[in-house]
């Protein structure tokens, strides 16, 4: 399984690098597969409306309303016509690539296991949605996927009676079928929509919206195609006669030649497996138990800050339990908590500069204490040699190993937004090295969701705790790149001390280890 997803990193990292080269990081749609998952949702969902109002639900009227919609208002209902089946197309293509994508991050295991499980039955309705769609043209094309489909539905011991029985011939075909399909169509759609809601309960400010280029850019696509190649029905169905040549859509019916070759039964045994094996994918193997967050109350101030920060929902705002005059407290779900450490990177009360006594923040990673970070610091700053010296907190995901050389010195750590800002003051007004670098995953790439935002706007002042402007810029660096990108990083990393020689030494003030 782990070679798997390594080789999927590796075909996702070099379509990523093209898209990087030719959108951008922050557009790059592979880092919005999920959000373009929905984008196309509610395309399907406003274009299948305007249809409803057009759409004759009769079986024997059905086709000739569509005739209509394609070739008497082509300008709009035709147009939304195409529009619901290319965004349908579209939507099954994001979320194929999407779930691949999550499988080569392994972002499906340990305690993210719930956005996977809840992700895998979607496909199911994905799949139930556009097949009945299909249907509901009454067309050739329909008329083979319901004979199809009865027949390998009757694979199933569950009926009394074959179903196939009602397509024998346009004498034993009724209405029910149909209305079956359209109610089907309408009513799987909202089904789902509450299930990809639940599939992001567990993220908070997820990503479901597209950047707006992006939102625009793939709309314009997709009306394009509409326009220059409109859906239109195959020949009307006429159960008395086998139907010839089929235009043939494979986002939605791949698995119907199969049925040509393999018994029905025994694709439902192969269809049936693929989903149990993609639902236990979490525990294959089981992710190693990491230790939650916890929170010192001793410390904690009540802030919210953990809460607004914490990109899995793991962490509430409760009231106050140990009589405190602060009005609330962060509690940590262990259940959701994946030990990111983002939530530490936003507390107030984590900061270096403290040192009276031991350093103990509102909240904090038992194995990554943000004590043991400080002294981890100013370790690294006495292994310095002479020349620019370059003090790098990398994210462990980011591709950056630990470096113990002259002029460089690199600490890793689950997130880079695990660390304060004050890391970053502390580290340069104690003359610690002549230069930070703060070194994360590409532009919303982060393993952790939100932690190359949440660094970005801290550094900026966008957002608390920002780093105080009082630091001098020109010594530090926030490099997101992605992990396969290491010439560039080395580039960057090189130009940065470049950069440096230019400025004076950043001398060792007083005791560093003082406050
Ligand atoms: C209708 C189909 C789907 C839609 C619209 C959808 C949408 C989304 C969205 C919006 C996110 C949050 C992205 C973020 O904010 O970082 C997400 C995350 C995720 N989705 Fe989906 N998804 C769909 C289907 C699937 C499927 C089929 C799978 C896999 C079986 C899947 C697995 C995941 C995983 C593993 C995550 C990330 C979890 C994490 O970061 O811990 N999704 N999805
Ligand atoms: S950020 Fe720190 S001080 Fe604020 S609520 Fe969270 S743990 Fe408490
Ligand atoms: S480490 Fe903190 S931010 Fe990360 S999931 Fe746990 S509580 Fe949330």
């Amino acid at each position: 399984m782990a070679a798997l997803k390594r080789l999927f990193r590796i075909l996702f990292d070099r379509a990523e690098a093209f898209f990087d080269f030719a959108f951008g990081q922050q557009l790059n749609p592979f880092a919005w597969l999920g959000a373009l998952g929905w984008f196309f949702f509610w395309i399907v969902a406003g274009s299948g409306v305007y249809l409803y109002i057009f759409f004759d639900t009769g079986i024997t009227d059905a086709y000739a309303s569509l005739e209509y919609i394609t070739h008497e208002q082509w300008y709009l209902a035709g147009v939304m016509r195409s529009l619901h089946r290319y965004a349908s197309d579209a939507l099954v293509v994001v979320v194929v690539l999407h779930l691949l994508r999550e499988f080569s991050l392994d972002r499906l295991r340990g305690k993210r296991f719930f956005a996977w499980i809840t992700g895998v039955p979607s496909i199911f309705f994905i799949y139930i949605c556009g097949i009945s769609g299909y249907w509901l043209v009454w067309d050739q094309l329909a008329q083979y996927i319901a004979i199809a489909t009865a027949e390998w539905l009757d694979a199933m011991p569950i009926f009394a009676e074959p179903i196939a029985n009602n397509f024998l011939n346009s004498t034993t075909l009724g209405g029910r079928f149909f209305t079956l399909m359209v109610f089907i169509h309408i009513f799987v759609p909202l089904f789902m929509l509450l299930l990809m809601w639940v599939h992001i309960q567990r993220h908070a400010h997820a990503r479901v919206n597209p950047p707006r280029p992006l939102a625009i850019g793939t709309a314009l696509m997709l009306l394009v195609l509409s326009l220059l190649r409109p859906a239109v029905s195959q020949a009307p169905a006429d159960l008395d006669v086998v139907p010839g040549e089929l235009g043939f859509d494979w986002f939605y019916l791949v698995a119907y030649p199969f049925l040509d070759t393999i018994p029905g039964g025994q694709l439902w045994l192969f269809i049936a497996a693929g989903f149990l094996l993609l639902t236990l994918m979490p525990w294959l193997p089981p992710a190693k138990p990491s230790r939650p967050a916890i929170v010192s109350l001793d410390n904690c101030n009540g802030c919210g800050r953990c809460f607004d920060d914490c990109p899995f929902a793991a962490i509430t705002l409760v009231p106050r339990s140990d009589g405190k005059a602060y009005d609330a407290e962060a509690a940590v779900n262990v259940d959701n908590c994946v030990s990111c450490g983002l939530c530490v990177g936003s507390c107030p009360t984590a900061t270096p500069f403290r040192r009276a006594t031991a350093i103990v923040p509102g909240i904090e990673l038992p194995d990554h204490p943000i004590a043991g970070l400080r002294e981890d610091s100013l370790a690294a700053a006495t292994r310095f040699g002479d020349g620019p010296r370059v003090l790098v907190y990398a994210c462990e995901h980011c591709g950056m190993n630990a470096v113990n050389a002259d002029d460089t010195q690199v600490l890793t750590m689950p997130c880079v937004a695990m660390l304060p800002p004050s890391f970053v003051d502390f580290a340069l007004s104690r003359g610690l090295a002549d230069g930070v670098v703060l070194a994360g995953c590409a532009s919303g790439d982060c393993n952790y969701r939100l932690g190359d935002t949440w660094t970005s706007q801290r550094l900026e002042g966008q957002r608390d705790p920002y780093l105080r402007n009082r630091v001098d810029r020109g010594r530090l660096r926030h490099l997101h790149l992605r992990a396969t990108s290491a010439r560039q990083r080395f580039r960057q990393l090189e130009n940065f001390k470049a950069a440096l020689t230019d400025l004076p030494r950043n001398e060792p003030k007083g005791s560093q280890r003082d406050a």
